[in-house]
C-alpha cells in the first residue's frame, strides 16, 4: 500500500511522537504504576471533555462508545429525542433502535442545521420523554449542532442528554458539565490526535442516575457502562478496568493528550480555526466554494462543492493518485456532490493546506485537457 497524506475526517496522521509511543514495549495492564499511568490519562481526558464527572476508556472505535451510552442509559421502549442532519445523526437512530429505543426523529436535510423549535414541540407533545441525543459535529456534513442549547432544553425538561462528540472532542468548543451533558462518547482518532482503537466517554452524576434507574440493566456486558463503573470501583488499584486494556493505545493516547494540554485547548482551537480560514479562502479562490459560511464553520473538517457539477469521486481519485493526498467524497445524500477535508491533526500545518489547495487547483487545470 501506498503511503498518503492523510486529510480525511479521521483517522488523522498522528504526530511522529504519538507514533512512538504506540510502538514502545507492550506493558503489563495492570499493577500499581500501570494504573497510575492510566488514571493520569483518565485526568487529562477529564480536562479536555471538562467534567467532573466519570471518564472511562472503552477498548473499540467510537461507534463502541456510543453503543454503550444509548444501551446503558435507554431501555426497550424508552422514548428518545434524536434530531437528524445528516449520515451520523443516522448512525444513532440505528443504535438506538438496536436496543429497542423509540426513536423520535426531527430531521432536517443534509447540509442544514438542526430545527430547534421542532425538537421543542416534540418535547411538548408527548409527556414520557426519556432523553435527547444528538452528534456535535455532524462528520457528514461538517454541520456543528447546538450541543449548548440543546442541553438547556434538556435541564428544563429534565431529560438524559447524550452527545456524540466522536469528531469533535478535542478540535472545537466542548464544556460537557457546563453545557448539562450527561453522557459523550469519543474517540481516539480524531481530534485527540492518536491513531484508532480506544473510545473514551464520559457520564455524568444525572446520566449515572439515569443508567440506574434504566429497568433493562441486562443490555449487554462489554458494552454495559455499569461493568465499567464496577470494576473501577472494585479494581480501582490494580486494574480499574474489566478486561485486558489496550496498553500501547493508552501510551499513545496519553502522549497525544500531554501535547494537546501543554499547547493549551484554546490555543490548539485557535490554530485550526485559522487554517480553516485558510483552506476556505483559498477554496473560494479557485472557484470550490466551501459547503458552509464561515460563521457556522467547523474549524477542523471542511467540505467543499466541487467545479460545475463535477461528481467529486473524480477529486477525490485525482488528488489520491496524482498528489499522494488523500481526502473524503461526500456521504450519504451528499455523496459525489461535496468532497471533505480533514484538518483535524495537531500536526497540519499551513503548508498541508497549501499543498491540498495547490493539488485541487492542478484538478481544475486537468479539466482545460478534457
Ligand atoms: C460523528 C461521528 N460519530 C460516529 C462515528 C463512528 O466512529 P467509529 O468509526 O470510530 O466507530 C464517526 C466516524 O467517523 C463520526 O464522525
Amino acid at each position: 500500500m501506498k503511503e498518503k497524506k492523510l486529510m480525511i475526517p479521521g483517522p488523522i496522521q498522528p504526530d511522529t511522537k504519538v507514533l512512538q509511543a504506540i510502538g514502545s514495549p507492550v506493558r503489563a495492564h495492570y499493577g500499581k504504576e500501570w494504573t497510575e499511568y492510566y488514571n493520569e490519562t483518565l485526568d487529562y481526558l477529564k480536562k479536555v471533555f471538562i467534567t467532573k464527572g466519570d471518564v472511562h476508556i472503552i477498548v473499540g472505535s467510537g461507534s463502541s462508545a456510543i453503543d454503550a451510552c444509548l444501551g446503558s442509559a435507554f431501555g426497550t421502549g424508552d422514548k428518545v429525542v434524536i434530531p437528524i442532519n445528516g449520515f451520523f445523526g443516522e448512525r444513532l437512530k440505528a443504535i438506538s433502535e438496536s436496543y429497542g429505543i423509540e426513536v423520535l426523529p426531527v430531521i432536517s436535510p443534509y447540509g442544514e442545521e438542526i430545527q430547534i423549535e421542532e425538537i421543542k414541540k416534540v418535547l411538548k407533545s408527548q409527556s414520557d420523554i426519556k432523553g435527547i441525543a444528538v452528534v456535535h459535529l455532524e462528520t457528514s456534513t461538517t454541520i456543528v449542532n447546538p450541543i449548548e442549547k440543546l442541553g438547556q432544553l434538556a435541564r428544563e425538561e429534565n431529560l438524559t442528554f447524550f452527545v456524540d462528540a466522536v469528531s469533535s472532542l478535542g478540535g472545537l468548543n466542548f464544556r460537557m458539565d457546563d453545557w448539562g451533558i450527561d453522557l459523550c462518547a469519543t474517540a481516539s482518532q480524531k481530534c485527540l490526535g492518536s491513531p484508532p482503537g480506544l473510545a473514551p466517554v464520559a457520564i455524568s452524576e444525572f446520566g449515572w442516575e439515569s443508567i440506574e434507574k434504566n429497568k433493562h440493566s441486562k443490555h449487554g456486558w462489554y458494552l454495559n457502562l455499569r461493568t465499567w463503573k464496577q470494576y473501577a470501583e472494585d479494581w480501582a488499584d490494580w486494574h480499574p478496568f474489566p478486561i485486558t486494556m489496550a496498553t500501547n493505545n493508552v501510551t499513545a493516547l496519553h502522549t497525544s493528550l500531554e501535547d494537546l494540554l501543554e499547547e493549551g485547548i484554546e490555543n490548539r482551537l485557535s490554530r485550526y480555526r485559522n487554517l480553516a480560514l485558510r483552506l476556505r479562502r483559498g477554496l473560494r479562490k479557485i472557484g470550490m466554494p466551501p459547503l458552509t459560511p464561515d460563521e457556522i464553520m467547523a474549524p477542523v473538517l471542511t467540505a467543499a462543492y466541487g467545479p460545475g457539477g463535477i461528481p467529486t469521486s473524480e477529486i477525490v481519485d485525482f488528488l489520491g493518485e496524482k498528489h499522494g493526498i488523500k481526502i473524503a467524497g461526500g456521504l450519504g445524500k451528499l455523496k459525489n456532490k461535496v468532497f471533505r477535508i480533514g484538518h483535524m491533526s495537531p500536526s497540519v500545518s499551513e503548508d498541508d493546506i497549501d499543498e491540498v489547495l495547490y493539488a485541487l487547483d492542478d484538478f481544475n487545470k486537468s479539466l482545460s485537457g478534457r
